[in-house]
C-alpha cells in the first residue's frame, strides 16, 4: 500500500511531458522567472529519461517527407546538375548558377550516412559543458557532430572526436587570403581529423565565396577532410516545418539544424551543451560559451524558445538532453 502511493506520487511528480507542459506555458505567460525556471528543469531532469521509440520513429517520418535530410541535406551531384540556379535561403530573388567549377566540387550524395547512423552526439557549445567531464561519455557516440568551429582542446568535458563540423563563414573572417596562405586554417580543422566539414555557402550572399574558399583552401592539403555546402532549400523547408509547430524565430540556429538532422539520420539522438540561460541548474553563473563568452547576435534565432523545443523532444523520449554533469 505504501508501496503504491509512493509510486503514485513518482509517476505524478515525474509526468515528465506534464512538467514540461506547465513550465512551456509559464514561459510563454511571462509568469515564470530565472529562478522558478532552472527549479523547474531540475525537477524535469531528476525524473528518469524514457526513450520513447514510437514518437522517435514518427518525427523520423516528419522530417524526411519534410525536408529528407539524406537526400537533400547537402548539395549533391544528385540533387544539383550544372546549369541549374541555386536560389538564396535568405532571399530567393537571388541564385548562383551552377558552373563547371561549382559542379566538380560536389560530392555523389550524402558521404557520411549509408542508413541509419547509430548512437549520435550532437554538441552544442553552452558553458554548461564547463566542468561536465562529458568528454569521454560523448567520445562514445557512434557520429559525433559539433557546432561552429568549437575546441577540443578541453577534452575532459567536450571530447575530442568529430565526425562533422559545422562553420559559419564569419568564423574563419580572420583568415585572410586563403587561397595564398591556406595553411593556418588547415592547421585548425585538422584538429577535428578527417571530420566533414559543412558551411552554408548559400544562406546569404556574402557566404558563397568564403565558403567555396574554403573547399579550395584545404583540398590540397587536407584531402581526407570533406568540405561540403548546406543545401538552402533544405534549410528553408525545415524552417518552415519547425514554424508550422509553433516555433517562431527569424532562422533556426546551426545547433536545431543538426539536432534535427541526427532526428532523421541516427538512431539515437543524445545532445549537450544545449542551455541557452546565464545561470545553471545551481544557479551559478557560467559563461555563454565553454570556450568563451560572447553571446549571439540579437534577433536572428531566439534560443530559450528553441530551448523549449528541445526540451519538449526529451519530455517525448524522442531525444535525450544532458545538462550538468555526467
Ligand atoms: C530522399 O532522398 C533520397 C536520395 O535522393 C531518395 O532516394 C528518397 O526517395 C528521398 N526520400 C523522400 C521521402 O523523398
Ligand atoms: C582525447 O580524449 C581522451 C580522453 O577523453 C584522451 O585520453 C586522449 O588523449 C585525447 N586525444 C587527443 C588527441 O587529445
Ligand atoms: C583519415 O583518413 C585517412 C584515409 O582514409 C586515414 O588513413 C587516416 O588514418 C584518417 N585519420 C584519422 C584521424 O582518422
Ligand atoms: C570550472 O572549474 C574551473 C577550475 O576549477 C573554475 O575556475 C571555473 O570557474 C569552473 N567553471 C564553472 C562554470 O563552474
Amino acid at each position: 500500500m505504501r508501496y503504491s502511493i509512493f509510486l503514485v506520487l513518482f509517476i505524478v511528480v515525474c509526468s515528465t511531458s506534464l512538467l514540461s507542459v506547465t513550465l512551456i506555458w509559464k514561459y510563454y505567460h511571462k509568469s515564470i522567472n530565472m529562478r522558478t525556471l532552472t527549479l523547474d528543469i531540475r525537477q524535469l531532469m531528476n525524473c528518469p529519461h524514457r526513450p520513447n521509440i514510437i514518437q522517435r520513429e514518427l518525427y523520423r517520418v516528419i522530417l524526411r517527407s519534410c525536408c529528407n535530410a539524406t537526400g537533400e541535406m547537402i548539395l549533391t551531384n544528385q540533387n544539383t546538375k550544372l546549369g541549374q540556379k541555386i536560389h538564396y535561403e535568405t532571399n530567393q530573388k537571388l541564385f548562383k548558377t551552377v558552373d563547371k567549377n561549382l559542379d566538380s566540387m560536389l560530392p555523389k550524395a550524402l558521404p557520411w550516412s549509408k542508413g541509419l547512423l547509430g548512437h549520435c552526439a550532437v554538441e552544442g557549445s553552452g558553458g554548461i559543458l564547463q566542468n561536465s567531464s562529458c568528454g569521454a561519455e560523448i567520445d562514445s557516440a557512434d557520429f559525433i557532430i559539433r557546432l561552429n568551429l568549437s575546441p577540443v582542446t578541453n577534452s575532459k568535458d567536450v571530447g575530442n572526436k568529430t565526425h562533422l563540423m559545422t562553420i559559419n563563414p564569419s568564423q574563419i573572417s580572420g583568415y585572410y587570403n586563403l587561397e595564398k596562405v591556406p595553411q593556418l586554417l588547415a592547421n585548425r580543422v585538422a584538429a577535428y581529423g578527417n571530420a566533414s566539414l559543412l558551411l552554408p555557402a548559400f544562406s546569404y550572399q556574402i557566404c558563397t565565396r568564403p565558403s567555396l574558399d574554403v573547399y579550395h583552401a584545404l583540398r590540397p592539403l587536407r584531402p581526407n577532410q570533406k568540405v561540403v555546402f548546406f543545401n538552402p532549400n533544405f534549410m528553408l523547408n525545415l524552417g518552415k516545418k519547425w514554424k508550422g509547430q509553433g516555433l517562431k524565430e527569424q532562422r533556426l540556429s546551426s545547433g536545431l539544424i543538426l539536432v534535427s538532422v541526427a532526428m532523421e539520420l541516427c538512431k539515437e539522438v543524445h545532445i549537450y551543451g544545449f542551455w541557452p540561460f546565464s545561470l545553471d541548474l545551481n544557479h551559478n553563473p557560467f559563461p555563454h560559451h565553454y570556450y568563451d563568452n560572447v553571446g549571439p547576435k540579437k534577433g536572428i534565432h531566439s534560443m530559450p524558445d528553441e530551448f523549449l523545443l528541445l526540451l519538449k523532444l526529451h519530455t517525448q523520449g524522442v531525444l535525450q538532453l544532458h545538462l550538468g554533469r555526467c
